[in-house]
């Protein structure tokens, strides 16, 4: 265990949403700059930022048109230096959100590809005579038609998102060009949007069709032969730079396809959505796939841990809203084995943001769920319903430092989002003197992790559940911490699981003098118990 990212934290920022630096509403550099004390503080070790390339955002800027600059409104490529610089004295560390698989339709390599059959760029996209049957993930055809040309272009997601092609060498050598100058600029590593859609099937065989879910099965259209060598290439060509950092986005709850993408020749990590995406906390569920992770992952790898991101609710809301079971999630992240990523706002403990009026909505997956819903014959407020649930604008809400960031973020064009009113008291400047507070605990179970090595690198010594309460112990050579999460709101019982004496370290229940009865284990508490002989 010798790499900084096995050893680290990492807190997700969504660009537009973290801090305005600059007074137009708008999340931007020198706004995250001004907060690098409050994330150091708060006591994480990395940084990953959504896309801050210039794009015409259909897709929050997952629709990049230019990869080698900074979008205007988020500052300049100078207030992007001058962020690392500070990010890194701090120690903090950096990672860049990059997508290879798509740019945007405005992107000047498919403007050209899309100028003439002939032009040398044609191929650079994926153009056929006709469509076949794939699907968009966001939705309807993934194919496009091109007047001028007289063909499709395929497009994984939104019609402005067009896929590249992968087949092609020419947008490979491109698209290193393009890591090779933000590794250059600092970067510590990437986060590689959608990265196992890279390949899609050649001779394009249509998708079949999953009659009871009454949706298209994505077979041809993403894990395609190739991908593996080619992530292979990717990685090999990033890791010739020291110290830099891969994770992928496989967007899979399906272990065994997770478990290809990363290992010592491969991406460092991948997000493991078989923990991290559950719709409902089932605690069996989560102790179920953690053991199956165990079992799946070899030596060199290693999993991620997240509940929440821009593109899912947060766990809190998702869970139910009730602050004590986010702690214990929390508790979960912090102390499992693994790398973690907190989302922005979860240390204090944000909400969700519902919409009930569509010209609200922003992101682009809720706007098509609308089109398509008033097009299968759903009135409006039917189709607002499934808009909302397809909608990832919930958890992009405004970074709450103090009441007044509810006065609503603005993109340009139109006014952004307000915070739930409920959420309103839910800020940092409320929390940050707070004992009690969520904030408090995330700062605390960050110590932690970072004063104990074996919470960082230590194995499972055991791996427990028992009728709503996971818990394990790990160690290393230097010391034993038992962690005990009781989910279920009854009082319960473990199994001795210490073996000398203990000492608590955190308790979401009890004070360290007041019981110390560490068998019993109140309801919805978190435990953290440290063995006192010392290794
Ligand atoms: C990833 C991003 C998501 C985006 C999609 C298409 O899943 O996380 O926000 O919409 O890729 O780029
Ligand atoms: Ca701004």
């Amino acid at each position: 265990m010798d790499k900084w990212w096995q050893q680290s934290t990492f807190y997700e920022i969504y660009m537009p949403s973290f801090k305005d630096g600059n007074g137009d509403g708008m999340g931007d550099f020198k706004g995250i700059t001004s907060k690098l004390d409050y994330l150091q503080d708060l006591g994480i070790d990395g940084l990953w930022l959504t896309p801050f390339y210039p794009s015409p955002k259909v897709d929050n800027g997952y629709d990049i048109s230019d990869y080698y600059s900074i979008g205007p409104e988020y500052g300049t490529l100078a207030d992007f230096e001058l962020f690392i610089q500070e990010a890194h004295k701090r120690e903090l560390k950096v990672i860049a959100d990059l997508v290879l698989n798509h740019t945007s339709t405005e992107h000047p390599w498919f403007q050209e590809s899309k100028s003439s059959k002939n032009h040398s760029k044609r191929d650079w996209y994926i153009w056929r005579d006709q469509p076949n049957n794939w699907e968009s993930f966001f939705g309807g055809s993934a194919w496009e038609y091109d007047q001028a040309t007289e063909q499709y272009y395929y497009h994984a997601f939104a019609k402005e998102q067009v896929d590249l092609n992968w087949s092609n060498p020419e947008v490979k050598a491109a698209m290193f060009d393009v890591m090779k100058f933000w590794l250059e600029k600092g970067v510590d590593g990437f986060r590689l949007d959608v990265i196992n859609f890279l390949k899609v099937n050649g001779q394009f065989i249509n998708n079949p069709y999953d009659d009871e879910k009454q949706e298209q099965i994505h077979l041809y259209d993403k894990d395609q032969e190739g991908i593996l060598p080619m992530i292979e290439e990717i990685a090999a060509f990033v890791h010739q730079f020291p110290n830099k950092f891969l994770v992928g986005e496989v967007g899979s709850e399906d272990l065994t396809i997770l478990k290809k993408y990363s290992g010592l020749d491969k991406l460092d990590v991948v997000f493991n959505f078989n923990i991290g995406s559950m719709a409902e906390f089932e605690t069996k569920q989560l102790y179920q796939q953690l053991v199956a992770t165990e079992q799946a992952y070899d030596d060199a790898q290693i999993p991620t841990l997240f509940f929440s991101s821009h593109d899912m609710s947060r766990h809190l809301s998702r869970f139910g809203g009730d602050t004590d079971h986010a702690k214990l999630v929390a508790a979960f992240m912090l102390t499992a084995k693994g790398v973690p990523f907190i989302y922005y706002g979860d240390e204090i403990g944000m909400q969700d943001w519902v919409t009930d009026d569509i010209s609200k909505m922003k992101d682009v997956q809720g706007m098509i769920a609308y089109q398509l819903a008033l097009e299968a014959g759903k009135s409006q407020a039917e189709a607002l319903v499934m808009a909302n649930e397809k909608s990832r604008d919930k958890s992009r809400t405004p970074m709450q430092w103090n009441s007044q960031a509810n006065v609503g973020f603005s993109d340009g064009t139109s006014t952004w989002i307000t915070i739930p009113e409920a959420g309103c008291n839910v800020t940092v400047e409320n929390q940050q003197d707070d004992s009690g507070s969520m904030l408090t605990f995330y700062k605390e179970l960050l110590q932690l992790r970072k004063r104990y090595s074996c919470l960082r690198q230590g194995e499972y010594e055991f791996l427990r559940y028992d009728e709503g309460v996971i818990y394990f112990a790990r160690n290393d050579s230097t010391e034993r911490i038992v962690v005990v999460l009781n989910f279920s709101d009854q009082p319960k019982t473990i199994e001795d699981c210490f073996t000398s004496d203990v000492k608590m370290l955190l308790s979401t229940k009890r004070k360290p003098v007041e019981c110390d009865d560490y068998r019993t284990i109140f309801a919805h508490e978190a435990l953290i118990l440290k063995e006192v002989t010392n290794r």
